[in-house]
């Protein structure tokens, strides 16, 4: 199943603001999350289809510090993802969860949980990870 990108600087951010200062990134650039407890950027994912599936957040963190994030999918049960130090701010790397979508339009939001806010956040790949569905012709 082909993953689908969604670029972070096309979001809805709150307390964070679009850069583009650090090679490496996809797009025309990324979120530098305020550093702050709360600041946040909503991704609107569109699933084919109903069930599982897993959320690729391609990121960056330069300091020493882990930056985890509270990723919640259309106002449910958040989990919390570590983002933990890349080495450089210009070295991406991909944290990954998976979490329960709906077919059709979906608000995948992610939090900053702590006071050093998120890392940059380059983009989202969504995949379908849901069970194979045998039923299917
Ligand atoms: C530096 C860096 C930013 C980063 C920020 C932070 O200012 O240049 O890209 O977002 O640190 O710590 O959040």
């Amino acid at each position: 199943v082909p993953a689908s990108d969604y670029e972070s600087e096309s979001a809805a951010i709150s307390q964070g603001v679009v850069e583009s200062n650090w090679a490496g990134y996809s797009g025309s650039g990324f979120v530098n999350y305020d550093n702050v407890v709360g600041s946040s950027v909503e991704y609107a994912v569109t699933a084919a289809q109903a069930g599982a599936h897993s959320l690729a957040f391609r990121f960056a963190n330069g300091t020493t510090t882990d930056r985890p994030l509270s990723i919640s999918a259309n106002g449910g049960t958040p989990v919390t993802l570590s983002f933990p130090p890349t080495g450089a701010w210009t070295t991406w790397q991909t944290a990954t969860t998976t979490l329960p979508l709906a077919a059709g339009t979906n608000k995948i939001r992610t939090v900053a949980t702590t006071a050093v806010g998120g890392p940059n956040a380059d983009k989202l790949s969504v995949a379908f990870s849901g069970p194979a569905d045998t039923e299917r012709p």
